[in-house]
């Protein structure tokens, strides 16, 4: 068990495109990222690990992979990504061939280990499908990986989050096979959070009791239309990314999730003058 609070920003949904070429004919996503990326680097204290949680190029090609890579390059601190289903397993692989993927081939799946807090990264996308799918493999990996050290606190990443959010168009390419995870998570309570993306947009639940996350995007969010009123739409909303911090404590500890606007505001400003009284 870690002994001292671990801190894990998560960024999800990036959609970088080739140089040049905005998403959906409209969104800047380069420039999203580099705003990001800028808000990541000023946290103070910094994060002791990034999670990037798919949808990291958008139609994919290799230029788009090459183009995230530059606009990752300046970012300060460690991380790893797993895909999402505007990804290709292939390209990610090659695009980030340090990453300590668990199989050679196939799903990319990850197991990070910061400070005795295990991440493990879990690839729900199905090659050329939008919805999302933990396979064979990767199911008994996660079983296998969570039985292997069950005193120490995971969280679990992956894309497609395993319930229904309201906005059908979403629901429909959600986790299909969320049950077989529920199945997986009641067995391990070591599992404390279980954080996801692809809906672009802040959202919070529990999933086989455990708290679980949709992490909003630095670019655009799906619309919240929770009774299919309009056809399937996005608006750019303000973009955040949120911050799971890890405190130790009884029973696995306790996580925090902040949601993390991005982009420069005004402040930080004192409460208390300096006779010590508040302002
Ligand atoms: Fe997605």
């Amino acid at each position: 068990m870690p002994s001292k609070p671990v801190c894990i920003a998560q960024i999800s949904d990036l959609h970088i495109k080739a140089p040049g070429t905005l998403a959906y004919g409209r969104v800047d996503t380069a420039s999203a990222l580099e705003r990001c990326v800028t808000t990541l680097n000023e946290l103070d204290p910094a994060p002791d690990f990034v999670v990037i949680s798919g949808d990291l190029a958008d139609t994919p090609t290799d230029e788009e992979y090459e183009n995230l890579r530059h606009l990752l390059a300046p970012l300060k601190l460690p991380f790893a990504a797993v895909p999402g289903n505007h990804d290709s397993r292939e390209l990610m692989r090659a695009a980030l061939p340090l990453a300590d993927y668990a199989f050679q081939y196939g799903p990319l799946n990850q197991r990070i280990e910061i400070d005795g807090l295990a991440l493990l990264l879990l690839d729900s996308s199905v090659p050329g499908k939008p919805h999302g799918e933990l396979d064979a493999q990767t199911l008994t990996w996660l079983d296998a990986t969570l039985a292997s050290a069950p005193e120490r606190p995971a969280l679990l990443f992956l894309h497609h989050p395993p319930f229904m959010t309201g906005i059908g168009h979403m629901d429909r390419q959600n986790l299909l096979n969320a049950g077989e995870l529920v199945s997986i998570v009641e067995r391990h309570p070591r599992v404390q959070l279980i954080a996801t993306g692809h809906v672009h947009r802040a959202t919070f639940t529990t999933f086989a009791g455990v708290p679980t996350t949709i992490c909003p995007a630095p670019n655009h969010a799906v619309d919240l239309d929770l009774a299919e009123l309009r056809e399937p739409s996005f608006r750019v909303e303000p973009p955040a990314f949120h911050l799971h911090t890890w405190f130790p404590g009884a029973d696995f500890g306790n996580v925090v999730t902040h949601h993390v606007p991005i982009g420069k505001f005004d402040g930080p400003h004192p409460f208390f003058g300096p006779d010590g009284k508040l302002l």
